[in-house]
């Protein structure tokens, strides 16, 4: 939610920072702003609308030099508070026009900061929760002053400290001061924060991508820290001034991995790099002694032994991978798995306890429910196990274990890879679980592991042949409601094309579990409905696959008209089907690595058809660092 870009050093700051930008505009594109310090004078620009409105504006600025200053920072938007105007965009200065602050969450008490801010004469310029902090910033730098600090970079880190001790809720606020030209403070609480290590110069950005064209070493701040950045140095402590770290890390993924490279969109891209980015997740997981191998894990096999029910906690499409890992945990392990939503978990109360495994899914690790349900399961004295996308982030770092995907960065807002590659950590740690417990023989597991080594294959075949698929979006763009339905693994995959038609077409689209519908949403369909069904492989559990194919004729004889994904060679289920899109043949509880794609490309062909922003829908954001 919301992008951060904090430059100091020799160069001109403004491009680096309008390209950080530009990188990280997929956060949040409600508004984009900059300030520059230069020449005695702190400049801004901002603009409603994406960072394009921004570009604009300041191309038609009359020449005052905003471009020569190296030193400046800059912000797209995710509004929460106030609309996505022009005055609510950031950065947003204090009344004296000294100090510009960014900023990326929620200050939960804005309302009582800002009637005592008022109070003192104070008049506000925005309607934004964040306005707030440049007012109390600036208030305490004239304090320190007047108290007789020495003006400087200190000085503006100790009124930053000052600031954010007042200041609850979440929050990464990057800050700039008139009187301290080679200095941005920062501090973080509960929002994302990663400092860019440079020579003679240093970043601050939401995540890596903004800085990583200049440097790849990387700093990730801890929570409640500030952090003051000058060409020379950066420097770390906690809220109340205690010297502090950061984690160090290196980022080992290199620029073009955040290009569009040839593509239309991101999406088409990232839909794409699926078949690798599911090798590389799978890339040394099996160890010689045909174990699977986690990443970071600060946990024992007897804890893992140990538990005796596991709970997957995560939102959205990652919360649709976890739905599939249920069947595949409880059929490997024979232990119970409830899969929860995670802005939901913490507040029903969950019965946690040591013995419990809370299994978070976060691509970007930054989702602030998941973050928040990981906190109250460790707080029951539940073990954490993260999957996770991005390298440095909060969730990972406060998990007990992590398993990375090693999907790459995911621009799109509509995720894609980031889906396939979870499915393939769930199926990971589901055999890692089954085989230390003992459910699973070494050569059981590296059974299953062969075949999701042979799913990269089937995937590059499988997006050569999605011509069919391409041309029924351009049928479909002007349809009023699209279904979808299925069983089993078949269900989340039914949910997850929904929800991908949804964000990205804004149409109504919804998911069933096909056994479903005959209890209520078969009246949806009318003549010509399309309905898209998921059908299991007739050589896993027959049964289901059966039914599934009762439920297609049932929709059929509402008049629907039935899209029906199945796997190549199940000729018989052509007789049932207005459109048939084949899928390689995979075993049952792998099979959304396949039936998942030709749904991906739907929606977003049935997006761009209808001529709307396929990588930032309207209303969205990437990193959703809110509750
Ligand atoms: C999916 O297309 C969405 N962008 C969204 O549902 C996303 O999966 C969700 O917000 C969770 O994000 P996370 O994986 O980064 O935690
Ligand atoms: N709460 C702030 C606002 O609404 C920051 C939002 C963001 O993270 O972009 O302006």
């Amino acid at each position: 939610m919301c992008g951060i870009v904090g430059y100091v050093g020799g160069r001109p700051a403004l491009s680096i920072v309008l390209d950080g930008l530009r990188r990280l505009e997929y956060r949040g594109y409600d508004s984009a702003g900059v300030a520059i310090v230069e020449d005695g004078t702190v400049l801004t620009e901002k603009k409603a609308g994406k960072l394009a409105n921004l570009e604009k504006a300041l191309a038609e600025r009359p020449g005052d030099g905003i471009t020569t200053g190296s030193t400046a920072i800059g912000h797209t938007r995710w509004a929460t508070h106030g609309g996505p105007t022009d005055r609510n965009a950031h950065p947003h200065l204090s009344a004296d026009g000294r100090v510009a602050v960014i900023h990326n969450g929620i200050i939960e008490n804005f309302s009582r900061l800002r009637a005592e801010l008022e109070a003192t004469g104070i008049e506000f310029a925005s309607d934004t929760d964040t306005e707030c902090a440049a007012h109390l910033l600036a208030a305490e730098m004239r304090a320190l002053r007047e108290a007789g600090a020495t003006p400087g970079p200190q000085l503006l880190a100790e009124a930053m400290r000052r600031t954010v001790r007042r200041l609850e809720g979440a929050f990464t606020l990057l800050a700039v001061d008139v009187e301290v030209p080679d200095a941005v403070v920062a501090a973080r609480r509960n929002s994302p924060l990663v400092v860019g290590r440079g020579q003679g110069e240093n970043f601050l950005a939401s995540d890596v991508s903004a800085f990583i064209e200049h440097t790849r070493q990387a700093i990730e701040l801890g929570q409640d820290q500030v952090v003051l950045i000058t060409p020379a140095g950066i420097e770390i402590t906690g809220f109340d001034g205690e010297p502090a770290e950061g984690n160090e890390f290196y980022i080992d993924w290199d620029s073009k991995a955040a290009e569009k490279g040839g593509y239309d969109y991101f999406m088409l891209k990232e839909i794409a790099d699926q078949p690798q980015a599911v090798a590389d997740t799978l890339l040394g997981r099996l160890s010689d002694r045909g174990e699977i191998v986690l990443d970071e894990v600060r946990l024992t096999d007897q804890d893992l032994r140990d538990a005796d029910k596991v709970f997957i906690v995560a939102c959205g499409t990652s919360y649709h991978a976890g739905m599939v890992a249920k069947y595949a945990i409880e059929h490997w392990t024979r232990i119970p798995c409830e899969v929860e939503l995670a802005s939901e978990f913490r507040y029903r109360d969950p019965i946690l306890d040591r013995s419990t495994l809370v299994i978070v899914i976060s691509q970007s690790g930054e989702t602030m429910d998941t973050l928040m349900a990981l906190r109250h399961a460790k707080e029951q004295k539940a073990r954490v196990l993260a999957i996770c996308n991005t390298n440095g982030s909060t969730i990972p770092r406060e998990s007990d274990a992590v398993l990375y995907t090693h999907g790459g960065p995911e621009i799109a807002v509509a995720s894609t890879k980031a889906f396939l590659t979870q499915l393939v950590a769930c199926y990971l740690i589901g055999l890692h679980l089954a085989q230390i417990r003992g459910v699973m023989y070494a050569d059981e597991v590296a059974a299953v592991v062969e075949k999701l080594q042979s799913t990269p294959d089937s995937l590059r075949t499988l997006l050569g042949q999605m011509e069919d698929v391409r041309a029924l979006a351009r049928d479909l763009k002007t349809a009023s409601t699209v279904l979808f339905i299925g069983r089993h693994v078949g269900y989340p995959v039914a949910l997850e094309g929904a929800l991908k038609l949804k964000e990205l077409a804004y149409m109504h689209a919804e998911g069933f579990a096909a056994g479903e519908l005959k209890h209520g949403p078969i009246s949806l369909i009318d003549e010509g409905t399309p309905v898209v069904c998921v059908v299991p492989s007739p050589a896993g559990r027959g049964v289901i696959r059966d039914k599934v194919v009762s439920n297609i004729q049932e929709v059929r004889a509402r008049g629907a008209r039935t899209i029906v994904i199945a796997e190549e060679g199940d000729d018989s289920v052509r007789a049932y089907a207005d459109h048939l899109i084949p899928v390689p043949k995979t075993p049952t509880l792998l099979a959304p690595l396949m039936t998942t794609v030709p749904l991906q490309i739907l929606a977003c062909e049935i997006a761009a058809a209808r001529g709307l922003d396929v990588d930032q829908p309207r209303n969205l954001a990437k990193s959703v660092t809110v509750e």
